[in-house]
């Protein structure tokens, strides 16, 4: 695997793509805050970037499992908890935007608001789920849980839908009639489901049987093509 060593420690490509891919998109958003260069409504602008990146990261780190085991990248499997995790610090800052930002840290309004809009309150569900997975995703909670512990990590099939939910519903867009900025969450819908899909264990074999069948096809007619 190729490496390289930053400040005494050895990092793979990946892993350097996955920091810098988290970090990089924080950073730009923070100047653009302070610089002006967000909407007239610069916290709600920052609270929707944040949200964003909390529900990509969530998808990225759902497709860590079919990449390593249908379409063996091994390393995305080894790279999931970093990137869940990540999907936690993006939910975090999007949620803590909204109660410091937003609300000013007044609770009661904000409970209101919880009780009052159905997405805030799927938003909350679905931070509360992503927060104990973030606390028990360490090995001491992994040995202490055992089989309990893939359980609970299995709950984010639930979380991930929930989202996507709260995504389509703070777009006050309307699926049936296509109404509102509905696009964008109805990507991720398609791409949560078959992301949860691809779990099913038929689907996963045949898929599986078909990525290795393809790669072995087109090995051997590298093969063919190279002078002997
Ligand atoms: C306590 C938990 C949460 C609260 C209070 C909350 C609050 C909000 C609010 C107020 C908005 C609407 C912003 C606006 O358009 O004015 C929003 C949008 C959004 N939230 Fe959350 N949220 C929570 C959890 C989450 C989580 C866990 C995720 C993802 C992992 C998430 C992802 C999003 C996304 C993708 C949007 C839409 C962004 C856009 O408009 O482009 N939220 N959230």
């Amino acid at each position: 695997m190729n490496t390289i060593t930053i400040f005494g420690r050895k990092f793979t490509w990946l892993e350097v793509i996955i920091h810098l891919g988290a970090w990089i998109p924080l950073l730009l958003i923070s100047i653009k805050f302070f610089n002006g260069g967000l909407t007239v409504n610069p916290i709600q602008d920052i609270e929707q970037r944040t949200g964003r990146l909390a529900i990509l990261w969530l998808v990225l780190s759902l497709s860590c499992t079919p990449l390593g085991n249908i379409f063996g990248w091994k390393e995305m499997i080894k790279r999931r908890r970093t990137i869940g995790l990540y999907a936690f610090i993006m939910a975090f800052i999007h949620v803590s935007i909204f109660i410091a930002l937003d609300f000013g840290f007044a609770i009661d309004l904000i409970i209101a608001e919880i009780l009052e809009k159905r997405f805030i309150l799927l938003g909350a569900l679905a931070f509360n789920g992503l927060t104990l997975l973030a606390v028990t995703s360490f090995k001491y909670w992994q040995k202490k849980l055992k089989k309990n512990w893939k359980r609970l990590h299995r709950t984010i099939y639930v979380i991930a839908p929930i989202v996507v939910i709260h995504y389509g519903l703070a777009k006050k867009g309307n699926l049936l009639s296509l109404q509102g900025d509905i696009i964008r969450p109805v990507i991720y819908a398609v791409i949560v489901t078959l992301l949860l899909v691809m779990r099913i264990r038929p689907v996963r074999q045949w898929l599986k049987n078909f990525w290795d069948r393809l790669t072995t096809k087109v090995a051997n007619w590298r093969k063919s093509q190279s002078p002997a």
